[in-house]
């Protein structure tokens, strides 16, 4: 990778997004064989910064690491010295001061890793900044379709759900339009963003076209934590009028994925059938996560390792 940093896909050209798939790919077969002890990292040391809570993200980005021969400590912001008034700025150097070589950092504000990564020598990964970028997750979701289809370029992807709250949206609008696939999007109109179309999304009218001869059919949770309340009257009539389900699937392709990107609000955003049924990759997703953050550690300090 060209740059010291991996801060989100709308400026990640297509050639290192595929470069990244590649090599997550090569990962991923690795980790069905059982092999999780290169030593790529061997020497390396990574921190994980997280400002909000994560179960897949933090323990994929560690696990990657570690497989890898990394030290890594981890750093949430409810135990840290954010609590006692710390900026995240001076966090930062305070990492760099102990020689530390990459942080990986979820917050809540939009563009926070983006100000990390132009102050210190580490390099920094987001691993979702507030409603803005979560590359990681949508690289690791563009690996999962990779692997299923043998390609991304002509995919339609479906993706319904709280659009307007969701980094993972974005990110995953933007990976999947320079790889070549369609992404038809759909949710209530008061959590629709505003420029959607311009960023190259389709905005259906109805769940049902939106799913009309998809390959994929992606769900979003809905992120309560990032919202008021009244985008939609209730959760039983998000998941009624919104949701998928399996009538909504005969829409899509025979045989179409069903991925989310988790945590699930079971019954809500999809039915449980579609959870846990054959054609869900949400479990899979999982392994192409801790896969597709082996790559993103590999290729971002290869040859621009800080001494
Ligand atoms: N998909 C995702 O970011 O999950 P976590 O919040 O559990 O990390």
């Amino acid at each position: 990778m060209k740059e010291k940093d991996l801060l989100g896909l709308l400026e990640l050209p297509a050639e290192e997004i595929d470069e990244l798939l590649t090599l997550g790919m090569k990962m991923k077969e690795r980790l069905r064989r059982g092999d999780k002890s290169l030593t790529t990292l061997a020497g390396k040391s990574v921190v994980t910064l997280f400002y909000e809570n994560s179960t897949r993200t933090r323990t994929s980005f560690e696990l990657a690491a570690k497989f890898m021969g990394a030290q890594v400590v981890n750093i949430s912001a409810s135990s840290s010295s954010v609590q006692k008034g710390e900026t995240l700025v001076d966090t930062g150097k305070t990492l760099d001061a102990m020689k530390n070589d990459v942080i990986v950092i979820r917050h809540p504000m939009g563009g926070a890793p983006h100000l990390l990564a132009k102050t210190v020598k580490a390099h920094v990964v987001n691993a979702g900044d507030g409603m803005n970028e979560h590359p990681s997750q949508a690289l690791l979701d563009m690996l999962t379709m990779r692997e299923n289809f043998g390609k991304i370029e002509g995919l339609k992807v479906a993706i319904l759900g709280d659009i307007r709250h969701s980094r993972v949206a974005k990110s995953n609008l933007f990976g999947l339009k320079k790889l070549g696939a369609e992404v038809s999007m759909y949710a209530p109109k008061t959590l629709i963003p505003e420029g959607l179309d311009k960023m190259g999304a389709k905005i259906c009218s109805s769940r049902e076209e939106a799913v009309e001869g998809a390959d994929v059919v992606m769900g979003l949770r809905i992120q309560l934590e990032r919202q008021k309340g009244g985008n939609f009257p209730s959760l039983g009539e998000y998941a009624k009028y919104y949701g998928a389900n399996e009538e909504l699937m005969k829409y899509a392709k025979k045989g179409a994925l069903v991925m989310h990107p988790g945590p699930v609000n079971r019954g809500v955003e999809l039915t449980c059938g579609l959870i846990d049924g054959e054609t869900s990759r949400i479990e899979d997703q999982v392994l192409s996560g801790v896969a597709v953050r082996m790559a993103i550690l590999t290729l971002l300090t290869e040859e621009k390792r800080v001494c």
